[in-house]
Parts: C-alpha cells; structure tokens; sequence
C-alpha cells in the first residue's frame, strides 16, 4: 500500500514560469555555443539565425523572470527561499553527506520534504545562486549587450564591453552547470520520474 501524502507544491504560475524558463534557457544555452563556434560550415544554423534566436530567448527568459520574481514576492513560495543563520553551513554539509555517501547505503534524507520545507538545504542554496544572482546578472549583461553604447568605454583599461561578453558568458556556464546538477538531483526519488511529474502537474508525493 502506498502510503504517499499529496502536497501542492507547485502553482500554475510557478510551473508556467519553470516551463518558458527551461525552453528559454536551453535554447540559450544551445545558441550561446553555437555561436562561439568560428567555423560557420559547422552550425546547424546560419550565424544571423542563431543570434535572433538566441535574442528572443533572452527576453522569453527575461518576461518569464518578472513573473517568478513577482511570484515569489507576492505568495508564500518565497518563503521557501528563506535563509536562517542557525545550521547555515552545517545543515547544507548534512545534505552533501547524505548525497555523497548516505543515499547510496540506506540513510534516511536528513531533510524530508514536508509542507514547510520544499527544498534541501543545498537545493534551497543551489536555487538562491542561480535564480538570484546568475540569471540576474545574464539578464543584465545581456540587455547591455544588445544596447553595447550603454556599457562604459574602459574598465581600468580593458574594454567594458571585453568586460561584460565574459561575464555574460561566464553565468551562462555557471547555468549550464547548475541545469546539469539539478536534472541528476531532481531525479533522485521514489522513482526517477516523480518530480518531473510534479513540476507538470504541481503535486508532489511525500512517502
Ligand atoms: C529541461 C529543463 C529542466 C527540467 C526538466 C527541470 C526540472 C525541475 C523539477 C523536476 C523541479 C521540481 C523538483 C525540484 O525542486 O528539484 C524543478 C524545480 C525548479 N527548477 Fe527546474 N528544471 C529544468 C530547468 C531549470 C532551469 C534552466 C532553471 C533555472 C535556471 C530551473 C530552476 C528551478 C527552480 C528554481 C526550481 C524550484 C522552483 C520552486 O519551487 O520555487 N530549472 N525543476
């Protein structure tokens, strides 16, 4: 008998905003390698096509951010984004622990997810990294390069633009790591497809 608890986890607006941001980011980041890609006979596409793509997914990312950030500020899913000092390195260490060595010999989760904790602590830390400082900083950096005469000339004497396009570049494959290590995390549970089911249809299974 199964004796799995139904909790919703995931509103329509979150699961709308998780869906436009993964095709968006995924196609960013296809595009964003293509186009570091000199040798044009190579690329699927041709170079004009791959930047408007790569465009229209930065403001598709961008429009669907507003909604996540409002989101979270506005209904209590933001409260699952919550940092207290007590455990702050410790309790994120436990997690490793059980992910490194615990998971693979019968240890219980240190941290069940329940009604009041939606995350781990590594996942709750892993989240705040990438949906509050580097999708950020690429929105950023990438509306500055499609407008590059609002970026500032020099940076001591490297060019502000030099300065951006890596930084830009540099989050991008931060994401791209994140989007791995959230794919493999995502896919621990009961069963491997358990919480790409939740995540489409907003319920998730706690046993
Ligand atoms: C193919 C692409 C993706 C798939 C299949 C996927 C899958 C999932 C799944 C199954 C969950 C729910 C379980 C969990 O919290 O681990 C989730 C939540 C989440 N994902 Fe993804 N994801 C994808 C892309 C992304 C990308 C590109 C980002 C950010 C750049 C992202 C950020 C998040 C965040 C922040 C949550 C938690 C949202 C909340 O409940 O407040 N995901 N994802």
């Amino acid at each position: 008998m199964d004796s799995a608890q139904k909790l919703y986890f995931y509103p329509v607006w979150l699961r709308i905003w998780h869906g436009l941001n993964a095709i968006g980011i995924l196609t960013l980041i296809f595009t964003g390698i293509s186009m570091q890609s000199s040798i044009e006979s190579s690329q699927i596409l041709a170079f004009n096509t791959i930047v408007k793509l790569h465009n229209l997914a930065g403001i598709l990312v961008m429009l669907s951010y507003l909604v996540y950030f409002a989101g979270n500020l506005f209904t209590r899913n933001g409260q699952f984004y919550i940092v207290k000092p007590k455990g702050f390195l410790n309790k994120p260490m436990q997690q490793a622990y059980y992910y490194a060595w615990g998971m693979f010999h019968g240890m219980k989760a240190p941290f069940p997810l329940s009604e009041k904790r939606k995350f781990n602590p590594l996942q709750k830390y892993s989240y705040i990294m990438v949906m509050y400082m580097a999708v950020p900083i690429v929105i950023i950096t990438g509306i500055a390069l499609l407008f590059p005469e609002v970026i500032i000339d020099k940076v001591y004497t490297v060019s502000g633009v030099f300065v951006t396009a890596i930084l830009h570049a540099t989050m991008g494959f931060f994401i791209s790591v994140f989007l791995i290590i959230h794919l493999y995390i995502a896919s621990i549970g009961k069963s491997p497809l358990e919480n790409f089911k939740s995540i489409i249809t907003g319920w998730h299974q706690v046993h």
